[in-house]
């Protein structure tokens, strides 16, 4: 008897839980916390909270990267709050490249819509895994794990990714280290690249020291 009573009072349990409450639209004005964005006002909630247009257009791809992610997240898409669901366009000039990065707090689903994009990551044993991927090819990248896309075809690529939280994080490897003020020599003596690789890579991406 006491496997199933104890079955029952777990999934008692996880569904009480679930059902405390339908949704939690942001409420973009209230503070940000590590639980997401407080809950508007149900009275005030409306079909256009659930509702996101931002991805119908092409990002700005001129740039650097030759490429644009334009995110779908909660702060965008306030209907996304709270569900540990949200989404990304993302377009790739001829050469576009999202470089090296991690969403600390999701892993990712990418689907190519248009073109072709070779895409990767690498575990945190250093196993390197990448492959390109044509139209409708999806592949998955687990949370936390450094990854990248490229267009290395001679048309552009679109594809959406779809990540396994309202706010995924974003950090870019090339950004965090040569995009800031870190003191040049700290950044030789901890990747082991000369002063004149860190400081051309730093006029590139906007670093100064
Ligand atoms: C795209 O970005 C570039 C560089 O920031 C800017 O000059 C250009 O006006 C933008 N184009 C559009 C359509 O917003």
């Amino acid at each position: 008897m006491f496997i199933p009573i104890f079955f029952l009072s777990s999934l008692l349990l996880s569904s009480s839980y679930a059902l405390v409450q339908d949704f939690c639209v942001a409420d973009l004005s209230a503070p940000f916390g590590p639980a997401g964005y407080s809950c508007k006002k149900p009275a005030t909630v409306t079909v256009d909270d659930f509702v996101f247009s931002g991805l119908a257009a092409s990002g700005n791809i001129s740039n650097l990267i030759k490429a644009a992610v334009t995110p779908a997240f909660d702060a965008q898409f306030p209907g996304v709050n709270g569900l540990g669901i949200s989404l990304a366009r993302l377009d790739f000039a001829i050469g576009g490249v999202i470089p090296m990065h991690t969403h600390p707090g999701a892993s990712e689903v990418l689907i190519v819509i248009q073109g072709s994009i070779t895409a990767g990551f690498i575990d945190s044993a250093n196993k390197v895994y990448f492959k390109t991927l044509n139209k409708g090819d999806v592949m998955v990248f687990p949370q936390g794990l450094l990854h990248f896309q490229v267009n290395v075809e001679k048309f552009p690529a679109l594809a959406f990714a779809s990540f396994s939280s309202a706010n995924p994080g974003l950090q870019i490897l090339d950004f965090a280290l040569f995009g800031n003020d870190l003191p040049s020599e700290l950044i030789e003596d901890t990747t082991f690249l000369d002063d004149a690789q860190v400081k051309k890579l730093k006029a590139i991406l906007g670093g100064t020291g």
